[in-house]
């Protein structure tokens, strides 16, 4: 079926084309059962990329992913292209992508299925009905900044370094995205860098403070040092409600987050650029929060529900498809109630799961819930 919907599919390195497979099913069955179709583009990216055309992105699947309308993304990278060099990697291949399509804000949700309390390794009380968003700022900070390199000091040393810059307007914008998310869940956010130490840091902090006097109406703000958002996460995680944090930072608070969870397979997240004012339109990018799992790569053994998630983002967020998104969470919930279960959320009396049989379980549920 033809449709005006583009979908870009890169699928990646690693158990990245196996969750994605899975998940590109329940793209059919909305096609089948809810007559949603997808104008489907894929692509090659990362180690596989590499490996075919020496590049972890050719120009022309960047100039597919900016002509779609949404990108569902797996995962890059593995230990195959250690050696490669630097600017090759397969990483390489999804920051350009963040780049060149200014996918600025990443929202990484951290939530609890009823059903997963048992899988994480916190105690139940303390993530029992968890509901968080971190807000990542995703194209700047020291990903990015130059300058960046090792270079020779004498014959027996080098040195290698990075550089952590943001300016004004880049930490406005994840401001007022993160203000606006806040606005629209509980109204608290917490703004999280380490002033104490970084002068991009003591920036930060201005900034956002600046930002909330002049549009701050309807939320409370605090902020709080990077390493204490660490320590709080474990030790309370329900204090929170909105994160607000650089590049470097929401990449590791998320990983964290993604452990209260039960599990980092289960972590999905949307990379969205601003809405251009012509079109109303925005580039974005959804992908897993984890990687390509190399230790469990080829196995059929990851689970699929933070693509599948990442799908329910994309219908959220790219075309305002409210319902089905509703729809497929609430499957994955209820998927998560009985049946099998693949090994990262394991539970005791649980059949063990592949990556397929989860997704099986889970279309069943798609199809109880609307028959
Ligand atoms: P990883 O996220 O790939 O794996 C960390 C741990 O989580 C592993 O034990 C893995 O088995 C487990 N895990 C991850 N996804 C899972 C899933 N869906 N189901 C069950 N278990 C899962 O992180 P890593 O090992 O540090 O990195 C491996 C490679 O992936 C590296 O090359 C890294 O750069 C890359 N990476 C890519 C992305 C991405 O493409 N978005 C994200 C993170 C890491
Ligand atoms: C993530 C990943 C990426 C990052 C890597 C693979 C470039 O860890 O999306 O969390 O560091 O942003
Ligand atoms: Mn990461």
């Amino acid at each position: 079926m033809s449709s005006n919907r583009t979908l870009m599919v890169l699928p990646g390195d690693g158990v990245g084309p196996e969750v994605v497979k899975e998940t590109l099913r329940v793209v059919d069955w909305l096609g089948k059962n809810k007559s949603i179709s997808f104008n489907i583009k894929e692509g090659l990216v990362g180690g596989a990329s590499y490996d075919k055309y020496g590049t972890p992105l050719t120009d022309e699947t960047l100039a597919d992913s900016i002509d779609s309308d949404a990108i569902l993304f797996g995962a890059v990278g593995g230990p195959k292209y250690e050696g490669v060099p630097f600017e090759k990697r397969p990483e390489n291949g999804l920051l350009k992508l963040r780049k060149e399509m200014d996918l600025f804000a990443n929202l990484r949700p951290a939530m609890v299925f009823p059903a997963l309390v048992d899988a994480s390794s916190l105690k139940p009380e303390i993530i029992s009905g968890l509901d968080i968003l971190i807000v990542r700022e995703l194209t700047g900070g020291i990903y990015f900044a130059e300058p960046r390199g090792i270079e020779e000091v004498n014959k027996d040393t080098k040195k290698g370094y990075d550089t952590n810059l943001y300016t004004t307007p880049e930490i406005e914008r994840i401001g007022r995205v993160a203000f606006d998310l806040a606005r629209a869940r509980k109204g608290k956010l917490t703004s999280v860098e380490k002033a104490n130490v970084m002068m991009s840091g003591v920036l930060w902090r201005e900034v956002m403070n600046t930002l909330f006097d002049k549009e701050g109406n309807g939320i409370e703000m605090s902020h709080m040092y990077a390493d204490n958002c660490a320590m709080q996460l474990v030790r309370d995680p329900k204090q929170f409600d909105v994160i607000v944090t650089d590049n470097l930072f929401g990449d590791i608070l998320s990983d964290c987050a993604a452990m209260l969870t039960g599990s980092l397979g289960m972590l999905p997240s949307a990379s969205l650029g601003s809405i251009d004012k012509n079109t109303g339109k925005r580039h974005a990018m959804y992908e897993p929060v984890h990687g390509s799992a190399p230790d469990i790569a080829g196995k059929g053994l990851a689970n699929p529900l933070a693509e599948l998630l990442s799908l329910s983002m994309l219908l959220r967020y790219s075309f305002e498809m409210k319902e089905e998104s509703d729809l497929i969470d609430n499957a994955v919930s209820k998927a998560l109630e009985s049946g099998p279960r693949t090994p990262d959320i394991m539970a005791p009396g649980r059949e063990k799961a592949g990556t397929k049989d989860m997704m099986d379980l889970v279309i069943r549920k798609l199809e109880e819930i609307t028959n």
